[in-house]
């Protein structure tokens, strides 16, 4: 593939074209024989498999609380609030389908959040995306349009996206990716989330990624990479390297906002764009 004039236009917008290549490094081939990792992400694309995009959905089963379950092995990166007011957490989310998957995160009262929202920010893109973009959580633009990602971050993503010939916008699976977040409700004033809203909001995410089966996920941010990961390790000792959530690869990144006011590391990001490429790559031709 050689970059397009759109695409080497986006990498000068990003003002990354002095870190970025000209042209994109070739793929590297990959032996006929399974690599470990290879074996790995073949088992989980087995697991992942098993919960069938068309899977007829189950049906919901009646509403009951659950307990809130212990802060998730994130905690450690906020302090939790003594405040923290806990609702009921939707059960059945692991079977439900799009519809009532939407349903249940629009009703959603597990915690405080729901209070403050203006309203939730289920995700957007391709079901069926072959990329999915995990983030952290909305901020006052996506409170308001009930998108993720479209204050000026979200704006530098599209841009980043671009380059590696990816979208938000109507296109196939191939080149249209899901973006979702962490959490689905804006934390007052962009507050950093709690490790116990995190936990409450997690089985979405998780049917999330069970429905759209993607091949993988790119990580951004701290929040989204330390939860989706069960880690406190920073993202400078995560990335470069592939890891794995319920059977799916993941690369994890700096957070668009970041970029903002780091844009040195620009070129960091690009590296880890180019690594989540040649998973999908490698993935295909392994497949
Ligand atoms: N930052 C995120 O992580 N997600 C959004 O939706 C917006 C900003």
């Amino acid at each position: 593939m050689r970059w397009s004039e759109r695409q080497l236009a986006m990498l000068k917008e990003m003002g990354v074209a002095a870190f970025w290549p000209a042209q994109p490094a070739p793929v590297p081939e990959v032996p006929a024989a399974r690599s470990e990792p290879a074996e790995a992400h073949a088992l989980a694309a087995e697991a992942i498999a098993q919960v069938g995009r068309s899977a007829p959905a189950a049906p919901r089963p009646p509403a009951r609380v659950v307990p809130p379950p212990a802060a998730p092995s994130t905690s450690g990166t906020t302090p939790a609030a003594p405040d923290v007011v806990l609702g009921p957490r939707p059960v059945g989310v692991d079977t439900m389908d799009w519809p009532a998957l939407r349903e249940a995160v629009s009703g959603c009262q597990a915690c405080g959040l729901c209070q403050s929202r203006r309203q939730t920010v289920f995700g957007t893109g391709n079901e069926q995306a072959r990329w999915m973009i995990v983030g952290e959580a909305p901020g006052e633009q996506e409170d308001r349009q009930g998108e993720p990602f479209v204050g000026r971050a979200g704006q530098l993503l599209d841009r980043m996206l671009a380059a590696i010939d990816l979208t938000r916008s109507e296109a196939g699976p191939e080149r249209q990716v899901f973006i979702a977040n962490v959490l689905k409700c804006r934390p007052p004033a962009n507050r950093n989330p709690l490790p116990q809203e995190v936990a409450q909001c997690e089985p979405f995410l998780l049917r999330q990624m069970a429905l759209v089966q993607p091949d993988l996920i790119v990580a951004m941010g701290r929040f989204a990479v330390q939860s989706l990961l069960k880690t406190t390790e920073p993202i400078g000792k995560l990335r470069g390297r592939v890891h794995e959530v319920a059977g799916v690869p993941v690369v994890v990144t700096y957070h668009p906002a970041y970029l903002l006011r780091n844009p040195a590391d620009k070129g960091l990001v690009w590296d880890d764009l180019c690594l989540a490429r040649e998973v999908q790559a490698r993935r295909r031709q392994g497949a």
